[in-house]
């Protein structure tokens, strides 16, 4: 994994935020594209969005690139683009929560900042909670930051992981037993399919009207109007009169 090839804290940013809900095979395929692409925060904040989302296709969950593309905006701006190690300011930027704050300072500063994620969580309770049925992170963590390795917790993370990813694959994923425990929803027919198609035909096509991105998406008009509305309210969109663009 090139991801942990690096400590420069952009490309880990990059590497977690696109491992929150893709698997690693896929990540692999997109990760070394994007940094190439977008080489320093400073890089994907002067990038024009359309170019960033282009980079993302595949990857799914578009909100996460314009969050990225947020926060590599503030850090050019208010941070000199260096991003900052501590955990508690990370997890305030755009797209960024505590999770993903605590990988960061783990993989790229090297601090002691124990953090559960999915493969974690399935560690803990495969071990300490062999038998319940709902268990919540807050009875996990205190297990988590009690075990985390303070000599060298950026390897005792990668290893938490990979054990964690073996017993997902060996076992029943023992993470079903979590209360943060999320299936994906399924994508074929979904809204959100419809919305990653209208966005996409955006980019292709910029300039069209909502009864002209229904046509070419085969959507109804009244979805198409609701899903472009809702993309210019989260920031994805431009729109003048009646024709969106991409922003930027
Ligand atoms: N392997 C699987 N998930 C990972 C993550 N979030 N960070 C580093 N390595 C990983």
């Amino acid at each position: 994994m090139p991801w942990r090839e690096t400590r420069d804290p952009y490309a880990v940013l990059v590497s977690e935020v696109m491992l929150q809900q893709t698997q690693v095979s896929r990540v692999l395929g997109k990760y070394g594209g994007f940094i190439e692409a977008f080489p320093s925060l400073d890089a994907l904040a002067a990038a024009p969005l359309a170019a960033v989302l282009e980079q993302w296709r595949g990857l799914g969950y578009d909100r996460r690139a314009l969050n990225l593309k947020r926060t590599a905006e503030l850090v050019s701006a208010s941070y000199g683009g260096r991003l900052p190690s501590d955990p508690a300011v990370l997890a305030g930027m755009p797209g960024i929560g505590p999770a993903t704050a605590a990988a960061v300072a783990t993989y790229a500063f090297g601090a002691f900042a124990p953090f559960i994620e999915t493969n974690v969580r399935a560690v803990f309770l495969h071990h300490c909670f062999p038998d319940a049925d709902r268990v919540p992170d807050r009875e996990l963590m205190p297990l988590v930051e009690a075990a985390w390795d303070r000599d060298d917790p950026r390897e005792w993370g990668y290893a938490l992981m990979d054990y964690g990813s073996e017993l997902k694959r060996t076992m029943p994923n023992p993470s079903r037993r979590s209360t943060h425990h999320r299936e994906q929803s399924w994508f074929e027919g979904s809204r959100r399919q419809k919305r990653a198609g209208i966005l996409r035909d955006v980019l292709a096509r910029p300039g069209g009207t909502a009864a002209e991105y229904a046509r070419s998406c085969g959507v109804e008009p009244a979805t198409a109007r609701e899903l472009l509305g809702e993309l210019e309210a989260e920031g994805f969109l431009a729109r003048e009169g009646e024709r969106y663009s991409v922003v930027g």
